[in-house]
């Protein structure tokens, strides 16, 4: 059977149910065809190289990581994504086992229905309409001082500092907590890639930090309907209430789930607009398209281009048996394989970019 493992850890052999597949049919961490590694993940070799397995392997292996699947299409991995039953959440991407507990990604129904169904009405619309203007406040204010400054780095002078503050904002965190969380995530670039480093980080540092938070929320609580720390520690599991550790591991999951996605998405987005004054031009000509706009830079360039799963049973998919507790990945970035959204097809598909848009 195949297992999770670290990086470098060995590498693993098909398993014997795979007899009739004999090879691998990718490297995650090759970018080029010469086995180099090219410009990481945004790199046209890689998706060029998701293309070529959504052609020619929809189930496709890797000995890389200790030895893991991808489902490689649309259809497979959205159906894989909802089927708690046979799909599980729960072990971490490969290359990160040890980064368990978060709440509630890490969970499967019914406990994961439980702990959604309380952190749901944090994120509900009208509460998201209240913190709009002002996280457009601070928007505008980092990129009044980019005006002024005449030249910065995009990521360091607004993708990171803005989802800090959101973030603040969204947990109620007191007043220059975002510039705590920001040297915090600083810390991410002196680790580099290295998972142990950044297991310790996410589930040490953020732990720490969101502990002191919740110690102060259980000394002196606010409105449970809207701190959602005041309201977890409010909440009680048939009878029980929820435990210090638990609510930790909904905040520690909310900074890493909250952060590094949107200041990756906003660079992104910045670097494409950046490449295309047509599209900057159209856009600015009709605010109207931004929503759409959106949607399209977060599908087209997506931060997280994995999603991990384990099965929970033997599944049998195109020709493939997906061993139970075998490594499984759903490919998430796909530049053409769904359509693209109508209103701003047109200026994309005329492009030539490197995603082949
Ligand atoms: C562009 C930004 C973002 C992207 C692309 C993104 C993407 C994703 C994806 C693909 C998942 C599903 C993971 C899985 O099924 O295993 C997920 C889950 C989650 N994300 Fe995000 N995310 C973003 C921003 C955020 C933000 C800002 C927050 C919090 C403030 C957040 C909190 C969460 C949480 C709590 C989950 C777990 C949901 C659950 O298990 O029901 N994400 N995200």
């Amino acid at each position: 059977m195949l297992r999770a493992g670290k990086p470098g850890e060995g590498r693993a052999t098909m398993p014997e149910q795979h007899s009739s597949i004999n090879s691998v049919d990718w490297d995650p961490e090759q970018d080029r065809a010469d086995g180099t590694r090219g410009d990481g993940l945004r790199s046209a070799e890689r998706f060029a190289e998701y293309a070529r397995l959504r052609e020619q392997a929809p189930v496709a292996w890797s000995d890389q990581l200790g030895g893991f699947f991808t489902l490689t299409r649309y259809a497979d991995v959205t159906a894989a994504a909802v089927d708690t039953k046979r799909f599980r959440s729960g072990r971490p991407f490969i290359a990160m086992p040890d980064l368990v507990g978060q709440i509630p990604i890490s969970l499967n129904p019914p406990e994961h229905r439980f702990f959604r169904r309380l952190l749901n009405p944090f994120f509900r619309p009208e509460r998201m309409r209240d913190l709009e203007p002002l996280i457009r406040a601070f928007a505008v204010e980092h990129v009044e001082a980019l005006i002024e400054a005449g030249e910065s780095d995009a990521m360091t002078a607004f993708c990171r500092p803005l989802p800090a503050r959101a973030l603040a904002t969204l947990l109620n965190l007191p007043e220059g907590a975002w510039q705590d969380l920001l040297a915090q995530f600083r810390r991410f670039d002196a680790v580099g890639w290295k998972p142990e480093q950044v297991n310790n980080m996410i589930l040490g540092v953020f732990s720490e930090h969101i502990a002191t938070v919740v110690a102060q929320r259980m000394a002196e609580p606010l409105d449970p309907d809207d701190d959602m720390f005041s309201g977890a520690l409010a909440t009680e599991i048939d009878g029980e209430e929820i435990t210090v550790e638990q609510v930790i591991m909904i905040g520690v999951q909310m900074i890493a789930a909250g952060h590094a996605t949107t200041a990756d998405s906003l660079s992104s987005a910045i670097h494409r607009l950046a490449e295309d004054p047509d599209l900057q031009s159209r856009l600015r000509a009709d605010l109207t398209l931004l929503p759409d706009a959106i949607e399209e830079f977060i599908r087209i360039d997506p931060p997280l281009h994995e999603l991990s799963r384990t099965p929970a049973d033997v599944v049998d998919l195109h020709g493939r048996t997906l061993p139970d507790g075998s490594a499984v990945s759903l490919n998430l970035p796909r530049p053409t394989e769904i359509p693209r959204c109508s209103t701003v097809r047109t200026t994309w598909t005329s492009r030539a970019t490197p995603t082949g848009i």
